[in-house]
């Protein structure tokens, strides 16, 4: 089987930043020049096309315009970007193309303009609909914004609707965070990403940490919501993500899968399988500054043969579908042999379940993810 080729598009920008988030996202100083980022983009991408195979039939699976804030982008350039892409390599007539978009950056031009360049799914940051916490998280938007945004995007009838919500947020009780999820589930979007906020270093929050809910408080938010997603018809298929039937988010699961990604954009991320086998990594260069000079790839290496099963496992188990034995010899081009014995400790220490042909992750894997992993090392 070919492994299937997404494109991620990273966008850079954002009104303001964010005080817990490290995405490579910066502060609009002065209105950038978007329809120039769009010429540099297509170059980045012209540059990476010289690295796939080229006898391998290749066609675009799915894109995803993350950020930043990609909303910040005027549809007119979105619909350019996506045609100039086209005309380099094949989108797949039925690609999942999903753009992220905050909610103070919308309206009804956007939003469809969007949908006449070819975006069929739609991602919302919304965090959460409560006013105070999103003026703790330093959000530029309110809940009614994010409620209309919402309503927008259903109302096109697009292939998806994801709505990004957050918590264990600053002083967040249980009834806090299932009012966010019950006001989500009310708006019936096809797609819900429920992240535990995380304090990452450099961040505000990491040198000014907020005071978070208890470890205590955390699990009955995360054991209650998710019983009400799971009654609502959320179905979890990864540690945060949760989907309506047939609603799974296509881009996200390509990566899941140790699939192939072309990355481009200021600090974009690529997976490439060369036709030896071997997998190429590529990251671009992370700042605005450099890359609008035409510095686009940062480094690229090909992932040592030893690190391939902790790297497929390490994606591999964030989903709770069981991981068929065939797709990690066609992914890294390795043998079973090579994992055997790791499995047997993996079974033995209850985080696996082994049939002929899968592995199954066990609750127990669930929650000890880690030590799971640190089997493959
Ligand atoms: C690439 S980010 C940005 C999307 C968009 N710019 C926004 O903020 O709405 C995607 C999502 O990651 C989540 N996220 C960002 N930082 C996080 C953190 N420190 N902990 C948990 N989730 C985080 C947020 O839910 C966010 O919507
Ligand atoms: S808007 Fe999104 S990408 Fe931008 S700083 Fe905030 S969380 Fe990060």
């Amino acid at each position: 089987m070919p492994i299937p080729l997404s494109l991620y598009i990273h966008m850079p920008w954002c009104v303001q930043k964010c005080p817990y988030c490290d995405f490579n996202s910066h502060s609009l100083k002065q209105i950038p020049d978007y329809a120039g980022y769009i010429d540099h983009l297509i170059a980045d991408l012209t540059q990476d096309l010289t690295m796939l195979d080229h006898n391998a039939d290749h066609t675009i699976h799915s894109i995803f315009i993350g950020g930043g804030t990609p909303s910040l982008f005027p549809a007119e350039l979105i619909a350019q970007l996506l045609t100039r892409i086209n005309a380099q390599i094949l989108i797949n007539p039925k690609a999942e193309i999903t753009i992220e978009a905050n909610p103070n950056s919308v309206d009804v031009e956007r939003f469809t303009g969007y949908q006449q360049a070819g975006i069929n799914r739609i991602s919302i940051g919304v965090q959460s609909f409560q006013a105070d916490k999103l003026v703790k998280l330093g959000r530029v938007h309110n809940p009614e914004e994010a409620i209309s945004a919402i309503k927008l995007a259903k109302s096109l009838n697009l292939q998806s609707v994801n709505v990004d919500l957050m918590h264990g947020l600053p002083n967040q009780s249980l009834s806090d965070a299932m009012y966010d999820l019950e006001q989500a589930i009310a708006l019936s979007p096809t797609h819900l990403s429920w992240y535990q906020l995380t304090i990452e270093p450099n961040t505000l929050f990491g040198s000014h940490p907020p005071k978070l809910p208890d470890d205590d408080r955390l699990w009955d938010i995360y054991q209650q919501g998710h019983q009400l997603l799971t009654k609502n018809g959320y179905q979890q298929y990864e540690t945060s993500a949760y989907a309506k039937a047939g609603s799974m988010c296509q881009h996200n699961l390509n990566y899941w899968r140790f699939g192939d990604y072309l990355g481009i954009g200021c600090g974009a991320h690529g997976k490439l399988t060369q036709p030896n086998g071997e997998i190429r990594r590529t990251v671009k260069t992370r700042h605005p500054k450099g890359y609008l000079q035409g510095r686009y790839l940062e480094r690229t290496y090909i992932v040592p043969k030893e690190e391939l099963p902790f790297e497929f496992f390490m994606n591999r188990f964030r989903l709770l579908e069981p991981t068929p034995k065939q797709e990690f010899i066609e992914r890294t081009f390795q043998p079973l042999s090579v994992i055997e014995n790791q499995i047997d400790i993996a079974k033995t220490k209850g985080f696996l379940i082994e049939t002929d042909k899968v592995w199954q992750i066990t609750e127990q894997g669930k929650l000890f993810l880690n030590s799971l992993l640190e089997i493959f090392l």
